[in-house]
C-alpha cells in the first residue's frame, strides 16, 4: 500500500470535494490510501495540517460545496526554502505522489515543483473556466447557473420598476461567466473583459430600449471588463495576494452612475460575488469531478507526472500542467460575436 497527498489551492469551487472522494475511492481499489493537506499549500510547508481521509470520511461530501480540507491562496515559491518544505513534508508523510486540485496559481506552482523533480498530477479546477489544455473546470458551470437564476430573477424586478440593473459576474481577466450567464439569462447587454466597450454605445442601447417602449434593461458585466475611456479593469483597492493578483471588483457600481448620469434613468447595481461559488455543485459539475478525480489516480498509477487530468469533449485525458498554465484562456472573438446579436 502506498499513500498519495491531496490538496485544494486558490479559491473554493464546488466540486472540489466530489474530486476529493473521487480520489480516496479510485485510490482504495488500487490498494493505495490518501491524507489530505489542509489549507492548500500551506499544509505542505512547515507547520502544516494533515488529515486522514478514508472512504468512510468521503462517502457523504460529494453534494457538499466548498472543500473539506480547506484552502488558500499561500505561494510556497515566495517563502524561502518553500520549494525545500513542500519536498520535506511529502517524503515525512510518506506520500509518493500528490494530486493538487486548483487554478492557474496552484497548478503554476505544481508545473515548477514537477520541473524540480516532484511527482505530482494536477485536476483543473476554477469557477472561471480561464485554464488552458482543458475544455472545461469543474465549478463553472454551477456558478453560471447560480449567476443565471440571478439574472432570470433580476429581470423581472428591473421591468416592474423600470430599472436599468447592472449585474457584476465573477471571473477575473475571462469572460466566459458573464458570457455563458448572460446568454442564458437574457442580458440585453454583456461585457466581457476580452472586448474593450465605450460606455456611450451602453446608453445608446438603452435609450433606444426605452424609445421602443422596453422600460428596462439587463447589463451583464464581468469584474474584468474595460470600459474603453478608463483603458483598464476596476479594482476595490491597491491590495494583492502572494500571486500578485489585484482584487477586482467595482465596475457594476461605477457604471451605473454613469447610465444614469448619461440616460436619466434610474440605474442601479448587483454584485454577485461570492454567492457564485457557494453551495452544492450542479449534476454536470459532480460528474465532471468525479471523472477528473479518477483520472489523477489511473495518472499516478500510471507514473504520468507533471500532468493534469483534463475535459476534450467528452473525453478524460491528460495533458502537461505546463500546457495549462501558460496564457489564460480567453473568449475568442467570434463567441462574442454570437452573443453579440441578441443586444438590443
Ligand atoms: O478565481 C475565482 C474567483 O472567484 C474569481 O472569479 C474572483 O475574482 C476571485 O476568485 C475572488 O477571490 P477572493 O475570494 O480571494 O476574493
Amino acid at each position: 500500500m502506498k499513500k498519495i497527498g491531496v490538496m485544494t489551492g486558490g479559491g473554493d469551487c464546488p466540486g472540489l470535494n466530489a474530486v476529493i472522494r473521487s480520489v480516496v475511492v479510485k485510490a482504495a481499489t488500487l490498494g493505495h490510501e490518501v491524507i489530505g493537506f489542509k489549507r492548500g499549500w500551506k499544509g505542505l510547508l512547515e507547520g502544516g495540517e494533515t488529515v486522514r481521509l478514508d472512504i468512510e470520511d468521503v462517502e457523504d461530501i460529494y453534494m457538499l460545496g466548498g472543500t473539506i480540507i480547506g484552502t488558500s491562496r499561500t505561494n510556497p515559491l515566495k517563502l524561502e526554502n518553500g520549494m525545500e518544505q513542500v519536498e520535506k513534508n511529502l517524503q515525512k508523510h510518506e506520500c509518493f505522489a500528490l494530486v493538487a486540485i486548483g487554478g492557474e496559481d496552484t497548478l503554476g506552482v505544481a508545473n515548477v515543483l514537477c520541473n524540480k523533480g516532484m511527482k505530482i498530477v494536477g485536476v483543473p479546477k476554477t469557477i472561471d473556466n480561464d485554464l488552458s489544455a482543458t475544455d472545461y473546470t469543474f465549478g463553472f458551470d454551477t456558478a453560471i447557473n447560480i449567476a443565471t437564476e440571478a439574472l432570470d430573477r433580476l429581470h423581472t424586478t428591473a421591468k416592474s420598476h423600470e430599472r436599468v440593473l447592472v449585474v457584476e459576474i465573477m471571473g477575473r481577466h475571462a469572460g466566459w461567466m458573464a458570457l455563458h450567464a448572460g446568454m442564458a439569462g437574457g442580458a440585453h447587454i454583456i461585457l466581457i473583459p476580452e472586448v474593450p466597450f465605450d460606455v456611450d454605445w451602453i446608453c445608446q442601447i438603452v435609450k433606444e430600449r426605452k424609445k421602443k417602449g422596453k422600460d428596462y434593461t439587463l447589463v451583464a458585466v464581468s469584474e474584468g471588463a474595460i470600459p474603453t475611456d478608463f483603458g483598464s479593469f476596476v479594482t476595490k483597492d491597491a491590495k494583492k495576494d502572494e500571486f500578485e493578483r489585484e482584487r477586482l471588483g467595482g465596475i457594476a457600481e461605477c457604471l451605473a452612475r454613469i447610465i444614469e448620469e448619461k440616460t436619466g434613468l434610474e440605474t442601479r447595481s448587483v454584485v454577485l460575488g461570492h454567492l457564485q461559488r457557494g453551495g452544492s455543485p450542479t449534476t454536470y459539475d459532480r460528474v465532471l469531478g468525479t471523472r477528473l478525480g479518477v483520472k489523477a489516480v489511473e495518472m499516478i498509477h500510471n507514473g504520468e507526472f507533471g500532468k493534469m487530468a483534463s475535459v476534450r469533449g467528452t473525453e478524460i485525458v491528460s495533458v502537461p500542467i505546463a500546457e495549462a498554465v501558460e496564457v489564460l484562456k480567453k473568449v475568442p472573438p467570434e463567441r462574442y460575436e454570437e452573443a453579440r446579436i441578441f443586444f438590443a
